[in-house]
C-alpha cells in the first residue's frame, strides 16, 4: 500500500470513530477498509438496545464497501482505545473479513496516541477459517 493511502486510511479510521453509536458500552470504534485500488470505506460500531443486534465498526466498513461494489480488500485500520490499548477485531469480524481476504492486513490504531500499535495479517490471528466453498 502506498504511504499516502496508508496515512489517509489511518486518519479516516480515527476521524470516523467520532460517529460511533455506542450509548450502551461507551466504547467507540472506527474502521477504514482499503481496497486493492486504494479506495477507502469507513465504518463505526452501531449498538442497539437489543445488544445482539450491534454491528461492529469493521463489518460496517466492509458492508459499506461491498454495497458500493468492491470486494477486493488489502487492509483494514481499526481505531480504538480500551484501557490504553487498541483492540483486536472480534471473532465474528475476523470470519467476515476472512471470507474476502484471509491475508488481509489488520492495522490496530490507538485512538489516544493516534499511533499504529500492531500491523499484522488476518491469518496470524485467524487461522482455520471456515470455508463453505464458493
Ligand atoms: N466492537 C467493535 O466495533 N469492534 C471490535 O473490534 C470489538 C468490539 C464494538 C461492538 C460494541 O459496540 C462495543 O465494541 C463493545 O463490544
Amino acid at each position: 500500500m502506498k504511504n499516502e493511502i496508508f496515512e489517509k486510511a489511518l486518519l479516516a479510521a480515527l476521524e470516523v470513530r467520532k460517529n460511533a453509536y455506542a450509548p450502551y458500552s461507551n466504547f467507540a470504534v472506527g474502521a477504514a477498509i482499503v481496497t486493492t485500488d486504494g479506495t477507502i470505506f469507513t465504518g463505526v460500531n452501531v449498538e442497539n438496545s437489543s445488544f445482539g443486534a450491534t454491528n461492529c465498526a469493521e463489518r460496517t466498513a466492509l458492508f459499506s464497501a461491498v454495497t458500493a461494489g468492491y470486494r477486493d480488500f488489502e487492509a483494514i485500520f481499526i481505531a480504538s482505545n480500551l484501557s490504553g490499548k487498541a483492540v483486536f477485531p472480534c471473532g465474528i469480524c475476523r470470519q467476515v473479513l476472512a471470507d474476502f481476504n484471509p491475508e488481509m492486513r489488520v492495522i490496530l490504531v490507538n485512538s489516544e496516541t493516534k499511533k499504529v500499535e500492531q500491523d499484522l495479517l488476518l491469518s496470524d490471528i485467524f487461522p482455520g477459517v471456515f470455508e463453505f466453498g464458493k
